[in-house]
């Protein structure tokens, strides 16, 4: 065999080569011509676009297919095009595709050199995933912001209640009770015991306020404390009688554990109380040696669990669920019409978490 034919050879495997990759590459390869209209195109484009190759290559214009690019300076742009370039190694682009979709794409292009008739070449990567990833990522950081941000306000709003107002309204009812002991005519002794009953009345309803803002007992005493005194105000306020079972070695537990499962038994407590006409309530808490479980049955009406989820009118059920999945566990709600709901909530934890994860919120 002479050089030749060896050279022939060679670029012929090249070729064959070029061709395999063209055809299976999984990003979208095109080339259009000199005026924008399609070439040709690889099979991965024809399954990003719904289009087959047919319709694509010498009737569409590459602007039938591009919804616009972003730059670093706009969001989506036609005065930058990339097809007035010579090459642009990266660019984002929205794709449109055969049923009215759009594609998020990672681009790049590049004119073909002399010879190829002002070619252009372009790849596309489908970025559908990574937006998703990216979007759900960064939406899980504004909740965990907001839900933090949320819980040391509570805190702050809580102790200023009850070391401030609080302590005024104690100042004032002592006041009123050393006037009341003094020398009074029966109508003045009347008005001064009615205000110490109205004081007194608004003292209560300022610890009230300040302990469902955030009982400062789930940072003293940690979380089945916290949660004994709330049935006690739930018991109290709605006729409904809740059982607390605790079950396996149950210990103090970082604060941001502590704080979100208090959170998701009082949201369920409190639509317990608001819709489920429900005699008993039960609360069951166990601590397994991965995860924590507790466990919220009621016994009243029943709800459509999706149709309510998907209604959206309430963020309850919504903040159970996001305040679990922010410490990677979850929460399970089932409802049977006339039979009742069970909110099952699972917070994985680290061994060892008892002991040194306390404290974050306690420091904050
Ligand atoms: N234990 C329950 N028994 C019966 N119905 C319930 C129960 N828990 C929730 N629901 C129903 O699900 C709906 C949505 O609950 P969710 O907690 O999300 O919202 P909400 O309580 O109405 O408002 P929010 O919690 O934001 O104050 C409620 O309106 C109620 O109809
Ligand atoms: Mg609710």
């Amino acid at each position: 065999m002479n050089a030749w034919m060896e050279e022939m050879g060679a670029s012929q495997e090249t070729d064959t080569l070029l061709q395999s990759i063209f055809a299976n590459i999984s990003d979208a390869v095109l080339v259009v011509d000199h005026s924008g209209t399609i070439v040709t195109v690889n099979a991965a484009m024809e399954r990003m676009s719904g289009w087959s190759k047919e319709e694509l290559v010498g009737s569409k214009h590459i602007c039938e297919i591009c919804l616009g690019m972003a730059t670093c300076q706009e969001e989506s742009t036609c005065t930058d095009c990339f097809f007035k370039r010579t090459q642009m190694p990266s660019f984002e682009m929205r794709v449109r595709t055969k049923d009215g979709r759009e594609y998020p794409v990672a681009a790049s292009s590049t004119r073909l050199p002399e010879g190829a008739d002002g070619k252009m070449v372009m790849i596309l990567r489908d970025m559908t995933m990574q937006l998703r990833a990216e979007k759900e990522r960064y939406q899980h950081k504004l909740t965990n912001f907001v839900i933090q941000a949320q819980e040391e306000e509570r805190k702050r709003i809580s102790r200023e209640l009850h070391d401030g107002v609080g302590q005024a309204l104690y100042s004032i009812l002592v006041g009123l009770n050393v006037l009341g002991q003094g020398k009074l005519s029966g109508p003045m002794k009347q008005h001064v015991t009615e205000i110490q009953q109205m004081t007194a009345k608004a003292m209560e309803e300022v610890k009230r306020m300040a302990l469902e803002l955030r009982p400062s007992a789930l940072d003293d005493l940690g979380l089945l404390p916290a949660l004994r005194s709330l049935i006690k105000r739930v018991e109290k306020s709605f006729g409904l009688s809740v059982d607390l079972h605790v079950q396996g070695e149950w210990q103090r537990y970082s604060a941001p554990v502590e704080t979100a499962l208090y959170r998701i038994v009082q949201e369920a407590m409190t639509n317990t109380a608001k819709y489920a006409q429900a005699h008993t309530l039960g609360i069951i808490f166990e601590a397994r040696e991965k995860e924590l479980v507790v466990t919220i049955v009621d016994d009243g009406v029943g709800f459509d669990v999706e149709l309510a989820e998907n209604k959206g009118s309430g963020l309850g059920l919504f903040g159970m669920k996001e305040r679990a999945q922010l410490l990677k566990g979850s929460v399970d709600i089932r409802s049977v019409i006339g039979e009742g709901t069970t909110v099952i909530v699972r917070i994985p934890v680290a061994k060892g978490e008892a002991e040194d994860g306390h404290s974050s919120l306690d420091r904050g």
